[in-house]
């Protein structure tokens, strides 16, 4: 069995300007991984960049990931810099959380847009430019787990991802490539976090989860980079809860 990766690899890490997806571009780099990062473009991108050279060879791409054509053009650029990809982690990814009677054609268009179009091309763009023996994670959610009064189409669109993770599963196995979600918590970053979600709601929040705080990125990031590795082999298909216990769990007291 094979421990350790024989040459360095190749990461296409989308989202990687912030939050999970640059705490998965860091330790990814650690593990001497040649790493893409991609977010839309503008200074948050370009800032990522600058802080991750300095650990590794890192390039940043801007694009639009709910438009096909540019989800092409960022796989193409990532192939053309760094070659042939080892690693896609499909980690961009936006939340439209309003009670049902409000959601607009617009937020439902926006939400399915990029996390599940999004996703399904990014993945099928990237299967010609990937190496056999490669590993694709989703990110997908808690939410699709546990139902959120104010989250269905937020959910719903990350049901969609895990069941894309099962079914690339099986018709990728034949190329030895892995495909598996991850279902994070209450996670600490830009989209969401204590800060954000006030002194009331968190306290409320945490009272839901047994370890009694929100995870940071880089408890994702070390979960996706093990996925990413020769030692998680024979995972394929599945998804990984990484929130705490919040989904497995009725706090009564
Ligand atoms: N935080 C949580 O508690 C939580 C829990 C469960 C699941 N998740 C999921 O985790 C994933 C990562 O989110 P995060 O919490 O790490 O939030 P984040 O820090 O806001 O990161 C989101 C990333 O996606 C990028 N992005 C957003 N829209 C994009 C678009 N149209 N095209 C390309 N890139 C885009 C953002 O960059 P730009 O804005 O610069 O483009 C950013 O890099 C998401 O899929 C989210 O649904 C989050």
């Amino acid at each position: 069995m094979t421990t350790a990766p024989d040459r360095d690899r190749v990461a296409f890490v989308t989202g990687g300007s912030s939050g999970m997806g640059y705490a998965t571009a860091q330790a990814l780099l650690a593990q001497r991984a040649r790493v893409a990062i991609i977010a839309r473009p503008g200074d948050r991108l370009q800032q990522a960049r600058r802080e991750l050279e300095s650990h590794g060879e890192v390039v940043a791409i801007g694009a639009d990931l709910s438009q096909v054509a540019k989800i092409d053009s960022a796989l193409q650029q990532a192939h053309r810099a760094l070659g042939a990809i080892d690693i896609v982690f499909t980690n961009a990814g936006t939340g439209e959380f309003s009670a049902v009677e409000e959601i607009t054609e617009t937020d439902f268009d926006a939400v399915v847009a990029l996390n599940f179009k999004g996703v399904f091309f990014t993945i099928q763009r990237a299967l010609p430019l990937m190496n056999d023996g490669g590993s694709i994670i989703l990110n997908a959610s808690w939410t699709m787990h546990r139902a959120m009064d104010t989250g269905a189409v937020y959910a719903a669109s990350k049901a969609a991802v895990h069941s894309l993770a099962r079914s690339f599963a099986s018709s990728l196995a034949p190329r030895r490539i892995r495909v598996n979600s991850i279902s994070p918590g209450f996670i600490n970053t830009g989209q969401f976090n204590e800060q954000t979600a006030g002194e009331q709601k968190t306290r409320r929040y945490k009272r839901q989860v047994p370890l009694e705080r929100f995870g940071e990125a880089e408890e994702i990031a070390e979960v996706v980079a093990f996925l990413a590795s020769p030692q998680a082999s024979y995972n394929t298909g599945q998804d990984i809860l990484i929130d705490g216990g919040l989904v497995n769990s009725f706090r009564a007291g």
